[in-house]
């Protein structure tokens, strides 16, 4: 239970990195509060609030799209609402276009930056003021886990607009991790590689699934529960004097 008691708020939990994200902070003791366009889960099953029920979690699921301002300021005034404070924030929520520069229209990138950079930007703002106003537990504060991805150190193949938001986020979270390091706040980022997902298109078209192992020196492409892993460590106290971090978990993508 290396989250006991802690509050938790993550996006984009619906499916995928952060629906895994979620269910371990679940059972891991976090009360959670899931933020989600929808509750429709792409790689089939049960919607992630009835999942964590069926363990005993209690999760409340607030309808946020993380782009629009009003939505990411309702979402954490929700979990201060209803817990008292927000100790973890967990920017997950993301899209693609799939379009390289000469092929992405103004709307296609426009889209990208809205959900993935300025929703991180929207949630962290709204977290972090939230933490500053909030008594520390130990010496920190409030605990950010941006996902960010390798495609935000090395070009993304084909998405321009997918990669650049990504570069984004790790540089805001060295921002926030500087900025307010002395409130007691932490802002980590984790990087994933290629994380076989329920995601269709092009994520699972077989040329990319090919350019993907190929490229990955561990002999498997990554689980969601990878990196739910390496979220849990840096949302947990077990991450102590790291902050600004963007850690890889791509299977030595970036070390080959
Ligand atoms: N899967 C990979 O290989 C991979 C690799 C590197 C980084 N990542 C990153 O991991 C994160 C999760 O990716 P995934 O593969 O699980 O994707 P996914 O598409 O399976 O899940 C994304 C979730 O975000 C939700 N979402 C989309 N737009 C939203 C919005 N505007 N507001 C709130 N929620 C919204 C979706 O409904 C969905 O539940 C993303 O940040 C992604 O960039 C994934």
């Amino acid at each position: 239970m290396r989250l006991a008691d802690r509050v938790a708020l993550v996006t984009g939990t619906s499916s995928g990195i952060g629906r895994a994200i979620a269910l371990r902070f679940g059972r891991e003791g976090a009360r959670l509060v899931l933020c989600d366009v929808t509750q429709d889960v792409r790689e089939g099953g049960e919607p992630t609030t009835a999942l964590l029920a069926a363990d005993g979690i209690a999760a409340d699921f607030v309808p946020t799209d993380v782009s629009r301002e009003a939505d990411a300021e309702a979402a954490v005034a929700a979990a201060l609402a209803q817990h008292g404070r927000l100790d973890i924030l967990v920017n997950n929520a993301a899209i693609g276009s799939g379009k390289p520069l000469t092929d992405c229209s103004l709307d296609e990138w426009q889209r990208v930056i809205s959900v993935n950079l300025t929703g991180a930007f929207l949630m962290a703002r709204a977290a972090v003021r939230a933490m500053r106003a909030q008594e520390p537990r130990g010496e920190v504060r409030g605990r950010l886990v941006n996902i960010s991805s390798q495609h935000g150190i090395i070009a993304a193949p084909e998405d321009v607009a997918y990669g650049v938001s990504k570069a984004g986020i790790v540089y805001l979270t060295r921002q926030i991790a500087a900025d307010y390091a002395a409130d007691g706040i932490v802002c980590n980022a984790v990087a994933p590689g290629k994380i076989v997902t329920g995601k269709g298109g092009r994520a699972a078209e077989p040329r990319w699934i090919e350019y993907s192992q190929h490229r990955t020196p561990w002999p498997r492409l990554g689980r969601p529960e990878d990196v739910a892993s390496a979220a849990l460590f840096l949302a947990s106290d077990d991450a102590s004097f790291i902050t600004g971090e963007n850690l890889l978990v791509d299977g030595g993508w970036m070390a080959a």
